[in-house]
């Protein structure tokens, strides 16, 4: 079994349900993952995936191995018949082989590059991994997913909606730098796998996410219209799709204000975190009390325990 999208669970509901029971007693599996090993590989940073992904591996008793493969890793080669005579020092194929040797699970973290759309949507370094290793691979951010973060936001709403089918908007936000769509693109999908929930995704103009992603979403232009009377508003940057990774729009009125948070039914605020404040969100929105970025930064604990517990007890 391996974790690569929201798409490999086969019931959010009853996923979500596992996790809020492990959350109750982490330490209840102990035992599972005892003598067995977690390597962590990381191609890019990470402060909530990587302790919280570490966390709970220690809460089902296994050992982790962590790697930053962009400063300490030999430079990898992913094309199949590459002639290796520049750039890369060591192909994916035995670097996959050789850490499967010391793992029983592979975690990966490999964002997007933001230069090739064909190939960061090939999902070049998780598909390589998923080639050419031979145990299973957890997705900690590829560069066109995140499904701990969007299983941990399925936990988040469940624990947080105080009616039958709340309004859920994903909004885009400004920020200076190229971010990848990951995030939004699993928030979507994970959204489509709710059964009572009124979803809309609110963004300018030209920043549409793959339409392969969002097939028949609702989206509305005006942010403020898809605000009124959402019950939670999650807020996301993500670079443009279609000009591909560039940053074409900075307009501080998609700002998340608090005058945009009243036009919502007393709707909480939802970030995947890191976020920049007062450009993505407003101090006064992010400090307020509607705001569960820490509770839902917390529930990564319990959606990567349950992907390691599936897992392992495949094993
Ligand atoms: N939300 C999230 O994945 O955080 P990190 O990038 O800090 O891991």
């Amino acid at each position: 079994m391996n974790y690569i999208s929201i798409q490999d669970i086969n019931s959010l509901s009853k996923w979500v349900k596992s996790a809020l029971k492990i959350k109750k007693n982490p330490l209840k599996n102990q035992d599972l993952g005892k003598n067995k090993t977690l390597g962590m590989l990381f191609f890019n940073p990470s402060l909530r995936t990587r302790l919280s992904t570490q966390k709970a591996a220690i809460n089902l008793g296994m050992n982790v191995m962590v790697m930053n493969f962009t400063n300490e890793g030999w430079t990898l080669e992913f094309e199949d018949g590459a002639i290796m005579n520049s750039g890369a020092s060591e192909h994916i194929k035995e670097a996959a082989e050789v850490v499967s040797q010391y793992c029983d699970i592979i975690a990966i973290r490999a964002f997007a590059g933001l230069v090739d759309k064909e190939k960061d949507y090939a999902e070049t370094v998780i598909s390589g991994f998923l080639k050419h290793a031979t145990v299973p691979i957890v997705n900690m951010e590829s560069a066109v997913r995140h499904p701990m973060q969007s299983l941990a936001d399925a936990i988040t709403m469940e624990e947080y909606k105080t009616k039958h089918k709340p309004k859920v908007v994903l909004s885009w936000a400004p920020h200076p730098k190229a971010l990848p769509q990951a995030v939004a693109n699993s928030f979507v999908e994970m959204m489509q796998m709710q059964k009572d929930m009124d979803f809309v995704i609110t963004h300018p103009e030209g920043y549409e996410l793959s339409p392969e992603i969002t097939k028949d979403c609702k989206i509305e232009y005006d942010q403020n219209k898809a605000f009124e009377n959402a019950d939670f508003v999650y807020v996301k940057n993500w670079s443009n799709f279609n000009d591909y990774g560039k940053v074409t729009n900075i307009d501080p009125n998609w700002t998340v204000t608090a005058e945009k948070m009243a036009l919502t039914n007393n709707g909480k605020f939802m970030h995947c975190l890191p976020v920049r404040r007062n450009v993505i969100v407003s101090d006064e929105v992010i400090d307020s009390e509607n705001s569960i970025v820490i509770q839902q930064a917390n529930n990564r604990t319990y959606s990567a325990q349950l992907v390691l517990q599936k897992i392992l007890k495949k094993l």
